[in-house]
């Protein structure tokens, strides 16, 4: 039996290789199709194009997997740590212990901005969104980088990934300063990846922030169960915009730009926003559930569906655990954690996201968390963008690294107009 896939099209047959990936998952490629059929495959929202063959992350939506090189996202659970994770995804092996002393050596060498680069943060209106100012900055850290432009090699790499994740950190607290109008507060270099994050984030010139082991976890975990996964609206901009050979530096800061969206990481923010909205509306779970379902209402029950997951996300598992777990150490008692499992209680018995195979996903514990921690509602998209970088980066890299390597170009099919004339200003009705 061949594998190939066979297309009838005006009475013509024509043959087209089936690529299999590791995990049996089958794509009829379709590379030269317009050159031989003179047609185009018609996908809006890519649910059924695969833009590219990637080794980082495996995903099985319908049985809930998530596999980071191969190792399930759960086994990082126990020992979270962002910075290992950072470097399996972007070097595609754990880190040997030489391998790990020297990159957080790097992070810890790279903390500090160019001291100029804080003018532009005081350029920002206080109010606006940290991601804006996150994109704007990103690219605006690429003009005081221009060794990084061209990257010649897996070191040079190395040192531009190295600068870029430890530099979003302080980026991202400088933002969340600048907002509260606090002074910034530089990293410490005695610090670990998380904890000098949260110094930088919430120490006072008066006042040294203390990060305890359990929010050091949390955080970690957060983090890392962010940073991959596989071609997500994010990532798909990082490779689409990083396919026209645009520096590392700007993909990412194009990613940022995609994850703000409230379909896609913004979704964190919908979610307390929605959680908030009950409470203080006083609005029964069951009518808010309600209303997600009414067409009409234009409501969503955010922090719930996916695109690829069509059973429980698995990231979604981990987080509501480390809710129920963390709150209580932290003292805090907060009513929305209650609304959140209402919701996900009477969505997971409801027909109607029963049929849909809509299920709680990462967004809807995510904020929980953070709330209970101190992270203010508008930097937890910020948070995702730092846990979703080095999923970028290793993306990125992946393609650039890839023979044959092509700028994405989709086609379209034109619904316009047919040819029609010009008609001079002063002739027109
Ligand atoms: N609440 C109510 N109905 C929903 C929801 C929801 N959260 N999600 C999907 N549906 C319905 C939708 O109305 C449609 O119904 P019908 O078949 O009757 O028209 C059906 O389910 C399929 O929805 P879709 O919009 O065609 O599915 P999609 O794969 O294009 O969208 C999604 C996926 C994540 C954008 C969507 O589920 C959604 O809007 N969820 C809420 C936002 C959210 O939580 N986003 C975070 C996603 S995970 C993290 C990330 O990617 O950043």
């Amino acid at each position: 039996m061949s594998d190939d896939a066979i297309l009838i099209l005006d009475g013509q047959q024509y043959q087209f290789p089936v690529h299999e990936g590791t995990e049996g998952e089958r794509a009829i490629d379709i590379q030269d199709l317009r050159a031989r059929t003179g047609h185009i495959t018609l996908d809006p929202g890519y649910g059924n194009t695969g833009s590219c063959q990637s080794a980082i992350t495996f995903i099985d939506g319908e049985q809930g997997i998530l596999r980071y090189r191969g190792i399930p996202i759960e086994q990082f659970e126990q020992a979270p740590n962002f910075v290992e994770v950072a470097w399996l995804l972007i070097f595609g092996h754990l880190p040997s212990p030489e391998e790990y002393r020297l990159f957080s050596a790097q992070l810890t060498a790279n903390a500090n901005l160019d001291e100029s680069m804080k003018h532009h943060f005081e350029g920002f209106p206080r109010s606006a969104p940290p991601m804006a100012i996150l994109s704007a900055m990103i690219n605006a850290l690429s003009c005081f980088h221009p060794e990084y432009f061209e990257l010649e090699g897996e070191d040079h790499f190395r040192a531009a990934a190295a600068g870029l994740i430890s530099k979003i950190r302080t980026i991202a607290a400088y933002a969340y300063r600048h907002s509260v109008g606090q002074p910034y507060i530089y990293p410490d270099p005695s610090l670990r990846y998380v904890p000098n994050f949260l110094h930088m984030l919430f120490s006072q010139p008066y006042a040294e922030h203390e990060c305890a082991p359990e929010v050091r976890d949390a955080i970690n975990l957060i983090l890392l169960l962010h940073a991959d996964h596989e071609q997500n609206c994010s990532t798909s901009t990082v490779r689409m915009v990083g396919s026209s050979q645009a520096n590392l530096f700007a993909s990412c800061a194009a990613g940022v730009c995609a994850l703000w969206g409230p379909l896609h990481g913004g979704a964190n923010v919908a979610v307390l926003d929605m959680l908030e909205q009950i409470h203080k509306g006083r609005i029964s779970p069951e009518d808010y559930v309600r209303l997600a379902k009414d067409r009409d209402s234009k409501v969503r029950l955010m922090g719930f569906g996916h695109r690829v997951y069509k059973n429980f996300d698995p990231r979604a598992r981990m987080l509501g655990k480390v809710a129920e777990r963390l709150l209580p150490i932290l003292g805090v008692k907060d009513p929305l954690l209650d609304i959140a499992r209402k919701l996900e209680e009477i969505a997971l018995e409801d027909p109607y996201f029963v049929d849909r195979k809509l299920y709680p996903n990462v967004d809807f514990y995510s904020g929980i968390i953070m709330r209970a921690i101190g992270i203010p509602t508008n930097m937890f998209t910020v948070m995702f963008s730092i846990g979703r970088l080095p999923g970028w980066i290793a993306h990125w890299w992946e393609q650039s690294q890839t023979q044959g390597n092509k700028i994405a170009r989709p086609r379209q099919i034109y619904v316009g107009p047919e040819a029609t004339d010009h008609v001079p200003k002063d002739e027109r009705a």
